[in-house]
Order: C-alpha cells, then structure tokens, then sequence
C-alpha cells in the first residue's frame, strides 16, 4: 500500500480524524491531519498578536512573517506512539492546537491565500509518499490525483450534539443552541471561502453517518476497503 494517497474531506464534527485513522493503520500509511496546520498558524498568529479583539486577523503581516519563515509548522514522529504530531517553530504544539480560542479563530486563519498556499506545501512535503490525509480539500486541491476520496457529512443537529458531548466529556461548558450556531458558522465559513472551499470532489465516495453507529460506519468502511484495495479489515 506504500505510496497511495487517501483524501477524507468532509463537514466538521462528522469523525474524519478517527475514520482517517483506522484507514490509515489497516493500510499501513502515515495519517496527517491537514486541520492541525492550520491550527499551528493560528497559535503563532495569536502569539505575535496578528488577531485583534474583534477577531480581525492582520493577514499582511501574517503573509510578511510567513514570507521571512517566521511561521515553520510541520509533523515531528512521537518516538513513543510512533504517531506524528504537529509542531510550530520545532516544538510539538499537539495539545495546546486543540483549545478552544485556537478553534475559534481558526477559520478566519484558513481563510487567507497566503496560510493556504503555505499548509499546502508542507502536506504535499509530507504526504507525496502516500499517506491517509483529513481535511476540507485534500481531494479537491491539494492531491486532487488521490487514489481514494471520501466525504464525510451529517445532519448539522447531529453534528452539534457529538460535539457538545465531547466538550461535556473535557470539563468544558457549552449549551446546544451555541454549539449549533458554530457548527453551521463554521460550515459556512468553510465552503464560502475564496480559495479552495470545502466541496466533494465529484469522484469523491459520500459517507453521511447522521444515523450511522461507529460499528455501520466500519462495516461500510471494510466493504469499501475491500472491493478498493482487496483489504479485509
Ligand atoms: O479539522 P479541524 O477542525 O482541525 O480544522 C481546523 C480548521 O482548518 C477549520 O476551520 C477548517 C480548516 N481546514 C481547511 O480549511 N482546510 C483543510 N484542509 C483542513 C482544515
């Protein structure tokens, strides 16, 4: 399986990360998260105050510092899960890109043409070899040649309320008619950008699990392995 490129797109909140995974440890490939970049740019744009208050980024001084390599995101292997983790200026930033202000300003951060053309040619540094990548357009864009697409997408209501759980389950407090707003904020955000917006690619295979168990979604997931790449997971 060495060299093959796997592309999971899709709606935030629809478990692209954990299908991304599990494809990427059946077919024995490297699994990058293209989300957690943008992330890295968000927290040094927010260390070098480039967000104002209102949100605002300075996307001319963000563009200045990426230009002078002030902004060197990338993956570094974790020796001891032997997994990659994201790392800003040489030091791993995997649980710091997770909180909550980061995901709050990160898709204003993705939405600026000079943050997309950097993250796009670090993933293609690090996955031209073959890998299982997650995102918003790695099927459209970045490898639209990718020997596999899927799209992950649920009901917005269904979305919401996964999310709330899993900030329940970190201590977080949150109600649902917010989470709500942010799951079609960022939606809306993702797929109205100028450049490279989120879309299925139309050779793209669709996965909408809104009424699907974890257990459905591998079986789904085994069929499709299967009758792709004769592998039986
Ligand atoms: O998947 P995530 O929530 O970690 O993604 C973080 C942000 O980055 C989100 O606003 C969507 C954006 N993103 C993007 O524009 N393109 C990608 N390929 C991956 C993520």
């Amino acid at each position: 399986m060495a060299g093959l490129i796997i592309a999971v797109d899709g709606h935030s909140s629809t478990g692209k990360s954990t299908f991304a995974k599990i494809i990427a440890r059946k077919m024995d490939l490297v699994y990058l998260d293209s989300g957690a970049l943008y992330r890295a740019v968000t927290l040094y744009a927010i260390g070098a105050g480039l967000i104002a208050e209102d949100g605002t980024v300075d996307a001319a001084q963000l563009d200045r510092h990426i230009a002078e390599g002030k902004v060197d995101i990338g993956f570094i292997r974790d020796t001891d899960s032997g997994t990659y983790v994201i790392a800003l200026n040489g030091k791993s930033v995997e649980g710091r890109i997770r909180m909550l202000d980061i995901s709050s300003s990160v898709s204003r951060i993705a939405e600026i043409p000079c943050v997309r053309r950097h993250v796009d040619s670090v993933l293609h540094r690090y996955g031209a070899q073959g890998c299982v990548m997650d995102g918003r357009d790695i099927g459209t864009a970045v490898f639209p040649d990718a020997d596999l697409k899927l799209f992950m997408t649920a009901d917005a209501r269904v979305r919401a309320r996964r999310r709330l759980l899993e900030m329940e389950q970190k201590g977080e407090k949150a109600d649902f008619e917010a989470v709500y707003r942010n799951v079609l904020e960022r939606d809306y955000i993702d797929s109205h950008r100028q450049m490279n917006p989120l879309r299925q690619a139309p050779d793209a295979v669709v996965l909408d699990n809104s009424d699907m168990t974890i257990d459905q979604q591998l079986a789904w997931l085994s069929d499709l392995l299967k009758q792709r790449f004769g592998i039986t997971i």
